[in-house]
């Protein structure tokens, strides 16, 4: 019987690692980072449509309030993308169930289309590879490929330039989630300003954050988080410092504003030590909300067919 249609499920990610080098002519940055895919994720359903109608999308989910359902989606772009690719029917029903904080730092939108390229796919039964679909996702941007991909990667490039990283352990995540966002074009022009004049070199590995993962060393791990953006970040939104400065005095392993903020990541022992810094950071009254969520986990999967 032939399929109607099916649910992604795609996951957000943190930075463990954001090196940034100089702005580029292009109005890119060259970064070396290094990502992990945590387990918060969206849902993308890809069906096709009743009628002629062409691409028609619609949100639901605690994080889809305000989050246009137009073209200027990046998850319509990537449905655009795909059909104009392949020569697809353009009949497409897409819904968006969204848990991920929208412009938070932790890919949301770039999870979204990610789940509909990797939709499409399956849908129309084309057959792409990993290599292929990454592709593609580096063409609607540079968070793209890596939530095709999930687990611990190394991006390069713009961060579209995907190599796995082995590595042992799970990791326990509480994020302190800010009640808006920042703009990733603002956070980068940000960081230009606050390195004018100084000379800044090409973005390089972390090494102590590389060998910290191949030993699954989730202490090590916390101490060597880092994010050429996060002075940016805070820059923007002066909280933040606060925000962090609460997770480092409880004790955790680490905090780091993840990507290009606003979320603020923090590395814990436990499950246990997750639920008390929670409880905390809720009380502190300087995070509009805060989620646990361990990591690694999968890229984009579907995992159920209509
Ligand atoms: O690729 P994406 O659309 O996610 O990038 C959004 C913006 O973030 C870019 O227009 C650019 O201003 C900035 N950016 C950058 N360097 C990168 C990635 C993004 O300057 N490596």
């Amino acid at each position: 019987m032939k399929i109607k249609g099916v649910v992604v499920r795609v996951p957000g990610k943190v930075n463990l690692h954001l090196g940034v080098g100089p702005l580029d002519p292009d109005g890119y940055h060259e970064v070396t980072t290094i990502f992990q895919a945590i387990a918060l994720y969206d849902d993308v359903t890809v069906k096709f449509g009743a009628s002629e109608t062409g691409i028609v999308l619609a949100l639901t989910g605690s994080t889809a309030a305000g989050v246009p359902a137009d073209s200027t989606n990046l998850a319509y772009r990537a449905a655009a993308l795909m059909i104009e690719r392949y020569s697809l029917t353009p009949d497409l029903s897409i819904h968006l169930k969204k848990e991920i904080p929208v412009a938070g730092g932790m890919a949301g939108g770039s999870a979204d289309a990610a789940g509909v390229l990797a939709g499409i796919d399956a849908l129309f039964e084309l057959g792409l590879s990993r290599d292929e679909l990454e592709r593609i996702a580096a063409e609607l941007g540079s968070d793209v490929p890596f939530s095709i991909a999930g687990g611990i990667a190394i991006g390069r490039g713009r961060g579209d330039q995907i190599t796995p990283v082995l590595s042992r352990g799970s990791y326990h995540w509480v994020l302190a989630l800010a009640g808006s966002g920042l703009s990733t074009p603002a956070v980068y022009g940000e960081c230009d300003r606050l390195r004018e004049g100084l000379d800044i070199s090409r973005p390089q590995v972390n090494d102590a954050m590389m060998q910290a993962l191949r030993a699954g060393d989730a202490q090590a791990v916390g101490s060597a988080l880092s994010n050429d953006l996060q002075a940016a970040a805070c820059s923007l939104r002066p909280a933040l410092r606060l925000v962090l400065d609460v997770g480092m005095d409880y004790g955790a392993y680490g905090g780091i504003v993840s990507g290009s903020g606003p979320t603020v990541a923090f590395l814990v022992s436990d499950e246990e030590k997750a639920l008390d810094l929670t409880v905390a950071l809720s009380a502190s009254g300087v995070v509009a909300g805060v989620i646990r969520a361990s990591g690694p986990t999968h890229g984009a999967r579907v995992i159920e067919t209509l």
